[in-house]
């Protein structure tokens, strides 16, 4: 485990290229049993009683969620900064209603397009949450939605091992450099970036970029009925919709 003291989108699109083919293994394969049982099923129920015209899958990875929800939706479009996981998405997890870009989500120029956008686990792998929550805001409709889910900073620096460290301070943004590992597939021998933010950081995010809150969910194992997993809430998803009124930026 290691401290960044600044990190920037190409090392981000580096890490994420490098562990592509493992994720897709992974999660392919359902080894990853969180991925596939509590993340996935969140945005697909979404998706589903939404039943949106236009989506923007906010740092898409391999596009397996992308691919999940366009069944639900009219055109999906998946972006993110990783080449090698937007080409195997379109390879692996491609359909005619949607489009892979790779690109960052800051980079798009789409105005209020897309009645939804989405987001599984990038507001705690991005360079900088403002900027992110920012560019969605303008691309999403008046009157649209965004899902997004996190993991919980609250349970995350006990989780994941870093809270004995010295340089962990709750309140501050650390961007901690470690192996990536998941729930049911274990160590995946590659390293990948996560930033560490206190929760208020990012509902502070929210309400300065104008969002107006619809509900934030504590996730715990116990949404699926399976083997899996922990007593705390290690994920947390909000739903936020801006405003037919009260457009800022
Ligand atoms: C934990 S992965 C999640 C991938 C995908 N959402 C999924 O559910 O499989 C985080 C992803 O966010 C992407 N990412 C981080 N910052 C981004 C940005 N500013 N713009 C686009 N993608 C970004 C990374 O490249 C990486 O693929």
């Amino acid at each position: 485990m290691k401290i960044l003291n600044k990190i920037e989108n190409d090392d981000i699109a580096i890490s994420w290229d490098e562990i592509a083919n493992i994720r897709y293994e992974e999660i392919n394969s359902g080894r990853d049993t969180t991925y596939n049982h509590i993340l996935m099923p969140i945005f697909h129920h979404e998706l589903k009683s939404l039943k949106p015209k236009k989506v923007l899958d906010a740092g898409c990875g391999l596009g397996f969620i992308t691919k999940d929800i366009s069944k639900f939706s009219k055109y999906v479009v998946g972006v993110d900064l990783s080449s090698r996981s937007i080409d195997m998405a379109r390879q692996h997890n491609s359909s005619e209603n949607i489009e892979y870009k790779c690109s960052s989500v800051e980079g798009l120029k789409y105005i209020e397009e897309f009645d939804v956008v989405i987001s599984n686990m990038v507001l705690m792998d991005c360079v900088d949450h403002r900027s992110f929550l920012r560019a969605c805001y303008k691309m999403l409709a008046p009157g649209g939605t965004l899902i997004a889910t996190i993991t919980n900073p609250n349970v995350w620096p006990r989780y994941w091992g870093y809270e004995k460290y010295s340089w962990f301070s709750y309140h501050s943004t650390i961007h901690i450099l470690a192996e990536f590992q998941s729930s049911g597939a274990g160590k995946s021998g590659h390293k990948a970036i996560h930033t560490h933010r206190p929760l208020s950081d990012y509902l502070n995010a929210f309400s300065e970029t104008g969002f107006e809150m619809l509900n934030i969910s504590e996730i715990t194992g116990s949404i699926v009925r399976s083997k899996i997993i922990s007593k705390l809430p290690r994920y947390i998803k909000f739903k936020f919709t801006k405003t037919t009124n009260g457009a800022m930026l």
